[in-house]
């Protein structure tokens, strides 16, 4: 097993996470006052450089998934090998502190290293089969429920099916869906399976042809008896943008309709076009985060709701959507030093 030695100056062997579990206080973690689980993404490597956030983390959380440790470009740096380190890290880390766990992403169009290029059409289904496997077996009964396919919807019109390209589609077409499902199921009988996706809850533009598709995916496997438990919304809502609460709430019925669990799991607001100061910002995202949960929590109680990180100090809003003030953004439940915003209310008033 080939290892970044990058890395491993940053993740300390599972001996020390005794230690980790130990200053941070785990027996006493306030994550467990929820009543519906709540908690974040988490970066592994932070967890060993940042005590404070390793702190915030275990004080808020009741469940964790990995931003980054468990998607293909981090565990799979050739053909032939597996690099679990991280992923490990983080799920011991989950383990010591008591939390529950989601594993993202068996399946994804993105964060795919460089050599699955070359992946042809007859290597493909026992490529995607082998990495499901060993991925979804390495940690069965410690990771509950698993993005099995990460954003199968296309981003824009036109994709066959309405189906996001990738290299999974280009060389199975639409049945990668239900191959990475069976595989998982086989894997880990007890995990959930999901399929996540995004763009789902505004008023308008893409989401609506999203919604559609989504749904239509979802019935085909459901007719077809594909292993499936659930659904993730991300949620990563735009601030600018009014959340539909009725095309949301009709596509939860729908979901539930077909037997499926919903999870919130990747919560977080987009504050690029929000104009200033901090403190509007901060109202208006959490108003977006309530009628968001509020479609949702009226339909189907969520199985938990997870935000894409806990402070705005680790955030991958920025990258791709800073603020055109320069101000920073403010994407999540805590500020910069940890203090609760606006937003970690709302979430309270749906999840304590
Ligand atoms: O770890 C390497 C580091 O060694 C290297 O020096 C650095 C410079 O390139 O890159 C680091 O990897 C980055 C990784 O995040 C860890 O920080 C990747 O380049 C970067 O592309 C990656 O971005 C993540 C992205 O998914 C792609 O995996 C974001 O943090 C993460 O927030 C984002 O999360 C996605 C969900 O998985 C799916 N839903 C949408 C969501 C937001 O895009």
């Amino acid at each position: 097993m080939t290892v970044d030695t990058g890395r491993r100056r940053f993740l300390l062997g599972s001996a020390s996470l005794a230690g980790l579990a130990a200053i941070s206080g785990a027996a006493h973690g306030a994550g467990r006052r929820w009543t519906i689980p709540y908690g974040s993404a988490v970066r592994p490597g932070l967890l060993v450089t940042d005590p404070a956030y390793r702190a915030a983390l275990v004080d808020a959380c009741s469940i964790v998934v990995p931003e980054g440790g468990l998607k293909w470009a981090d565990i799979r740096p050739t053909r032939e090998a597996f690099d679990f380190e991280a992923g490990d890290f983080f799920v011991d880390f989950a383990a010591a502190n008591a939390m529950a766990i989601r594993g993202h992403a068996l399946v994804w169009a993105g964060a795919m290293p460089a050599w699955t290029a070359s992946i042809g059409a007859a290597e493909a289904e026992g490529l995607l089969v082998e990495h499901v496997q060993a991925v979804v077996a390495r940690y069965a009964g410690r990771i509950a429920s698993w993005d099995v396919v990460n954003e199968p919807i296309a981003e824009d019109r036109g994709q066959p099916g309405d189906l996001r390209p990738s290299i999974w589609l280009d060389r199975l077409g639409p049945s990668y869906i239900a191959i990475a499902l069976r595989a998982a199921a086989a894997a880990d009988p007890s995990a959930r399976l999901v399929l996540n996706e995004y763009g789902l809850e505004h008023v308008g533009g893409r989401d609506i042809v999203k919604r559609e598709a989504f749904l239509a995916l979802l019935r085909q496997l459901r007719q077809d008896d594909v292993p499936l438990h659930g659904v993730g919304l991300q949620g990563h809502l735009r601030g600018d943008r009014s959340i539909d609460r009725d095309a949301l709430g009709a596509l939860v019925r729908d979901v539930a309709a077909l037997g499926l669990s919903v999870t919130v799991t990747e919560l977080d607001v987009i504050d690029a076009g929000l104009p200033g100061p901090a403190d509007a910002i901060d109202t208006v995202a959490a108003s977006r985060v309530d009628d968001f949960l509020g479609a949702i929590f009226a339909q189907k109680v969520p199985d938990a709701v997870l935000t894409w990180g806990l402070t705005d100090r680790y955030s991958w809003v920025p990258t791709y959507f800073a603020r055109r003030d320069g101000t920073p953004n403010r994407p999540l439940p805590l500020d910069d030093a940890y203090r609760p915003k606006a937003m970690m209310r709302v979430i309270e008033r749906y999840c304590r």
